[in-house]
């Protein structure tokens, strides 16, 4: 397992009688060169004691939330910050529950709502537990919110029955776990490009012509791709979000500009344009303020369609283009126009007269235009979560 040298994996135990499996996952982990952080939650404490995680892990155990040694060395924030990759082994019914509704009280929950990496949870729990509806909602709410699954395996149990609830070995979970390094040191030798938010197009020195874009489907794209280990580039007109430092951040203002900081940037494996560009600019931008008058004749010329451009670009064009299509109506039919008109791979089509997925919203309910003419809806939740989505079909596209 090449992939895991110094690799930061933060190790949540529960409560359940597989945790003793967990002192054998770390010691892969270590014998592979990870380092190791671990909470234990309150019942874990009663199936396996801090020390012996202690030992093997060479690392500091955090078990309370409310510690303030723990606190001012290293809080729930720095410990999601401090992690590579986090996972979850066992992870009891009990733990996904509450995942599934945001609780926090105590260190372990509140480290995973606070957490933006990538989070594995290998379950383990009794069949009948397993196969309730309860715990098939919950889970399938944090494969929503993009927590990885680790199995669980069919097999017999601790309290004897046999079924499917049963932990995976610790060689397999520290599979999966080099896999994902392994995955993203494939991807780190992709480049992406995003363009997002409005732009303006100025008619003088203090007024322009702007539209209602936020910039966030954008954004999320540019996070969940760098995520992913893409090398990317996010070429933003004007918007009020922050990005993370690993984001090439390329901060643009009008149509042009952002046009050629395309150009510079390219060519990348991908590129997703989900700038809402202007389509206008002013023929000749008037040198001072305009002085109130009558009546203001403004005339106006077309902005490059950047998308358009680069898709037809000889050398530029990335191996695959996604743009999007923010219709008010007609969606299917204007986003098969663009895909077709602009020669792109995909169109991502969403439907801004709904308020609750408009611009400004953090949610969108979205679907993706094949080129072979085949569709996929990516139906409403969060625009993080979209992303994901998004972002995981670039990659098997890509492979
Ligand atoms: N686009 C672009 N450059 C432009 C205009 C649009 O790159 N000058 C891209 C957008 O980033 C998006 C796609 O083209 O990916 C569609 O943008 P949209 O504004 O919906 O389409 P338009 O071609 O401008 O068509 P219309 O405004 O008539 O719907």
């Amino acid at each position: 397992m090449k992939n895991l040298l110094d690799k930061k994996i933060l190790y949540i135990i529960c409560g359940g009688i597989s945790a003793y499996k967990s002192l054998e996952t770390i010691r892969i982990f270590k014998k592979n060169g990870a380092q190791i952080k671990t909470i234990l939650t309150n019942s874990a404490k009663e199936f396996i004691t801090p020390l012996s995680v202690a030992s093997l892990s060479q690392g500091k155990v955090y078990t309370d939330l409310f510690n303030v040694e723990n606190e001012t060395e290293m809080d729930h924030i720095a410990l999601s910050r401090w992690a590579d990759v986090i996972l979850i082994a066992p992870a009891t019914a009990n733990t996904i529950s509450k995942l599934a509704q945001g609780t926090t009280d105590d260190l372990a929950s509140t480290v995973l709502l606070a957490s933006n990496k990538e989070i594995y949870l290998a379950p383990a729990m009794n069949v009948r537990m397993w196969e309730h509806q309860s715990t098939k909602q919950n889970l399938q709410k944090l494969i929503n919110y993009g927590y990885k699954l680790i199995g669980p395996e069919i097999g017999e149990m601790a309290c004897g029955e046999y079924g499917e609830g049963k932990m995976s070995e610790p060689d397999k979970i520290s599979n999966e776990i080099n896999n994902y390094f392994l995955n993203l040191k494939k991807n780190k030798k992709l480049k992406a490009l995003v363009t997002a938010g409005p732009t303006n197009e100025y008619i003088d020195p203090v007024r322009f012509i702007t539209n209602k874009s936020s910039g966030k489907q954008g954004y999320e794209i540019a996070k969940s791709l760098s995520k992913k280990g893409f090398d990317t580039t996010l070429i933003s007109g004007p918007t009020n979000l922050k990005i993370d430092d690993d984001i090439k951040l390329i901060e643009v203002e009008t149509a042009d500009e952002m046009l050629l900081e395309t150009q510079k940037n390219l060519p990348t494996n991908v590129a997703v344009f989900s700038a809402a560009v202007a389509d206008f600019k002013i023929n000749k931008k008037f040198k001072n303020k305009i002085k109130k008058h009558e009546s203001l004749n403004l005339n106006l010329e077309k902005n490059v369609d950047i998308l358009n451009y680069i898709s037809n670009h000889n050398s530029m064009r990335p191996e695959l283009v996604i743009g999007f299509a923010a219709e008010t109506n007609n969606v299917e039919r204007n986003a098969e126009k663009k895909l077709n008109n602009k020669n792109c791979d995909w169109i991502i089509a969403n439907d801004v007269s709904n308020k609750k997925i408009g611009f400004s919203s953090d949610f969108n309910e979205v679907t993706i235009y094949y080129k072979d003419k085949n569709k996929e809806k990516l139906s409403y939740k969060k625009k993080s979560e979209i992303s994901d989505e998004i972002v995981d079909r670039i990659i098997n596209q890509l492979n």
